[in-house]
């Protein structure tokens, strides 16, 4: 059961604005239809230790196995190069620590996210063009810029060269074929597995008042009172994650820059990608993103969908100016800082798995 801390964000005069509005709105939404569905929802959350499994993909052993497998291996990218954890690396933060940007034969212009507590997000992408992780994954298998097998056929083929992998896919789906979707299935079964609960921030939240600095418990109550939480709220500090009242595929977005016109936009080249209007093709979506998390940011710098931004107090420091047009103090900046590191949680021990091998050949590449 998640803790309740009833705990809306209030706003300093300067900070408010419509978009800002908007998320009171949703948040009464979501306390109101989480009393109808007899759920709790709050505003802070300690993290669930497993996120909403959805209907048409349970969990099971055999799945998250494969999926681990597949996860690994670097057979799954076109030209044998690149695994997931090439730029999802699970022995770090899950991300890319700004790599993907400078690999050759490859245009990536948006940084990797971690991938540890990713299910927790109602969609998928900077841009959230993806409604599932099976549709993220999906697509990452055939984008010419990911895994580049661009066709589901070259896929099928990649796979059954490898003929052990038969032998998983049985165990994992019975009667299905070895083709895009059970491949989507079974990677998306194993990322949600990927949880870090029990931050020191968690253990605050359910009762250990020592468990975080006073720092941390300044730049706690900064970070709500200067209204950083009217969009990081919720499990994740992402807004509504899945659940009764909020769907997957309900997305949550927000402008960035919400104050267009600092030093920083040309400093950080915060504006040439201009987001969610690439999706919807509509105008009045120019500049929106999805929030992103905060679990676990001290883990995952570069920061900001261009990775532009290494320091996260760089990052704080933008956020206040271009989000709340706050220009906010060393301290606050530090005590912002000291909150954000209480949500680094314990992450799962993660067991290399055996690939199946190809029985004394190598598969050529073509
Ligand atoms: C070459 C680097 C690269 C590889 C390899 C790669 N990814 Fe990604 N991944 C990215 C980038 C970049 C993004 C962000 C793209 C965007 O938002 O436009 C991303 C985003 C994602 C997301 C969405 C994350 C979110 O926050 O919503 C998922 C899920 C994901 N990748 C899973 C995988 C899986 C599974 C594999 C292996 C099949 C994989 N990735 C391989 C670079 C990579
Ligand atoms: C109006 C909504 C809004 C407010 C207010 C807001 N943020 Fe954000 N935050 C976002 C969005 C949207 C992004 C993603 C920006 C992008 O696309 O790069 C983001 C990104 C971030 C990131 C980088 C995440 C990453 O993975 O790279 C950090 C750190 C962050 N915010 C912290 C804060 C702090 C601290 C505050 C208060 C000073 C704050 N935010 C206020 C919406 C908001």
């Amino acid at each position: 059961m998640n803790k309740f801390v009833y705990d809306l964000p209030c706003f300093n005069s300067g900070g408010e604005t419509k978009h800002m509005r908007i998320s009171y709105a949703l948040l009464l939404l979501l306390v109101l239809s989480g009393s109808v569905y007899g759920f709790t929802f709050s505003v802070v959350m300690t993290l669930p230790h497993s996120p909403i499994i959805p209907k048409d993909n349970p969990q099971t052993p055999a799945k998250i196995e494969l999926g681990k497998q597949l996860f690994f291996d670097p057979r799954l990218s076109v030209d044998k190069s690149l695994s997931c954890n090439s730029c999802h690396n699970l022995a770090a933060g899950g991300d890319d620590d700004g790599m993907a940007k400078h690999l050759e034969q490859r245009t990536i212009r948006r940084s990797a996210p971690s991938l540890y507590n990713v299910a927790f997000q109602s969609v998928n992408f900077w841009d959230a063009r993806a409604h599932s992780l099976e549709q993220a994954i999906t697509e990452h298998l055939l984008d010419k810029n990911i895994m580049a097998l661009q066709s589901e056929n070259k896929l099928i083929q990649r796979l059954q060269s490898i003929k052990g992998y038969e032998v998983y896919y049985q165990a994992a789906f019975k009667h299905a074929k070895m083709n895009v979707q059970t491949t989507s299935k079974a990677l998306a079964s194993f990322i949600r597995t990927l949880v870090t609960p029990n931050s020191q921030f968690d253990q605050y939240l359910n009762g250990d008042k020592q468990a975080i600095s006073a720092n941390a418990k300044r730049g706690y109550k900064i970070f709500n009172d200067y209204g950083c939480m009217s969009c990081h709220f919720g499990v994740y500090f992402a807004g509504p994650a899945p659940g009764p009242a909020y769907q997957m595929g309900d997305g949550f977005y927000e402008l960035f820059p919400n104050y267009l016109g600092s030093d920083y936009d040309k400093k950080y080249d915060l504006t040439s990608d201009d987001g969610r209007v690439q999706v919807t093709g509509d105008a009045a979506d120019r500049y929106l993103w999805r929030v992103p998390g905060l679990r676990n940011i001290t883990m995952t710098a570069p920061y900001f969908h261009n990775g532009s931004v290494n320091d996260l107090n760089e990052a704080i420091r933008i956020m206040g100016k271009v989000q709340l047009g706050l220009n906010l103090n060393d301290n606050d900046v530090r005590d912002i800082r000291a909150f954000l590191e209480s949500l680094t949680g314990e992450y799962p021990e993660i067991k290399l798995p055996r690939l199946p091998d190809t029985h004394g050949l190598s598969l050529q590449v073509k």
